[in-house]
């Protein structure tokens, strides 16, 4: 693979002569940063394949640039997912249809279908506007690691394999985008996501859960050990227990509101003071990286309630946990 010397910025114009090359590009949008490449194109898509150490069983989403590219990529699309678009985007909502063939097969990892989504960030937008091409696009972490919501966990995670990052600052939301589907027009949730459970069943109360199905995933997303960072990392309720056993460790700590008084500061992420779960949602993964960057013995993350964001953020921690259990 070759060896690049990444560079970071703001340059539209830089990052559009890369993807136009079939080079990959790491891209800001509302959820996580995303690691993109022509998605018409085998070679491009090739490259972000390697990049990830991505298995080329697991497919990737094409971000397009608003719905009225939608039937360039999608046949046979249910009235509802054009009025969930119309609602929901651009925005953290990701639908998979059936794919027409100038979608190749690498793409969507030899599946008929294709997983589309319209992404929410001015940069990414003017980027894709200046593009004749839709952008395939994982989210910019080595596979299983937990995903990115600044610049500087691309540069960190995949520097030196990359040629450019696109710098559009945090992500705002800093979970990646729901995942739905349809099954015989039954609507699937395939992954909990950015787009709270509770609107999308305001639009479509019958929707099923389709998740946790180990032996054949249909979204790898929904593999059990995923978001994973390398220190080892417990997820519970209560987490004082497990803190007064530990005793002689070095612990790191993710709570929504709580103070740990055991554990030194430097050590301690409170993700909202107030316990609010949209302001905790976008901090969680930085919050991760952070102490997985401090080589502690463990890093306990405080179960979140079981409602609005705290739905996938406990999602992401019970897979990112999974690795150790
Ligand atoms: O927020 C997001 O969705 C971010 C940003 C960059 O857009 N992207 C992202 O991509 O999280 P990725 O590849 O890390 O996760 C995509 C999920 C995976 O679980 C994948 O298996 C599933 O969507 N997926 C993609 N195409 C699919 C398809 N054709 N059928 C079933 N699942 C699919
Ligand atoms: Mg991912």
């Amino acid at each position: 693979m070759t060896a690049f010397h990444t560079e970071t910025g703001t340059d539209l114009k830089k990052a559009a002569l890369f993807l136009e090359a079939d080079e990959t590009v790491a891209i800001p949008t509302e959820t996580v940063y995303g690691l993109a490449g022509n998605a018409l194109h085998e070679k491009a898509v090739h490259k972000i394949f390697a990049a990830k150490k991505r298995p080329l069983y697991n497919p990737l989403i094409v971000h397009i640039k608003g719905l009225e590219e939608l039937d360039k990529y999608a046949k046979e699309i249910p009235a509802v997912a054009y009025h969930l678009f119309e609602h929901f985007s651009p925005g953290p909502l990701t639908i998979i249809l059936p794919k027409k063939s100038i979608v190749p097969d690498v793409t969507t990892a030899g599946k008929a279908d294709v997983a589309i989504r319209i992404p929410n960030h001015p940069l990414t937008l003017e980027l894709l506007n200046q593009l004749d091409f839709p952008l395939a696009a994982p989210s910019a972490n080595p596979f299983g690691y937990i995903s990115p919501t600044i610049a500087e966990h691309v540069m960190k995670q995949l520097g030196g394999k990359i040629p450019y990052i696109l710098d559009g600052g945090p992500c705002r939301q800093g979970l990646e985008s729901t995942v739905i589907g349809f099954q015989d027009g039954v609507p699937f949730l395939h992954r909990l996501g950015a787009l709270r459970l509770e609107e999308l069943q305001s639009f479509l109360p019958d929707i099923r859960f389709k998740m946790n199905d180990n032996t054949a995933p249909v979204s790898p997303g929904m593999l059990s050990q995923h978001y994973s960072p390398n220190t080892v990392m417990y997820l519970a309720e209560d987490l004082s227990p497990i803190i007064n056993n530990n005793c002689r460790k070095k612990i790191g700590v993710i709570s929504l509101s709580r103070e740990y008084p055991e554990i030194l500061p430097e050590r301690m992420v409170i993700l909202s003071s107030n316990a609010d779960l949209n302001e905790a949602a976008p901090k969680l993964y930085a919050a991760l990286h952070y102490l997985d960057s401090l080589e502690l013995d463990m890093i306990l993350v405080e179960r979140m309630p079981e409602y609005g964001m705290g739905l996938a953020m406990n999602d992401r921690m019970e897979r990112a946990a999974a690795k150790f259990s």
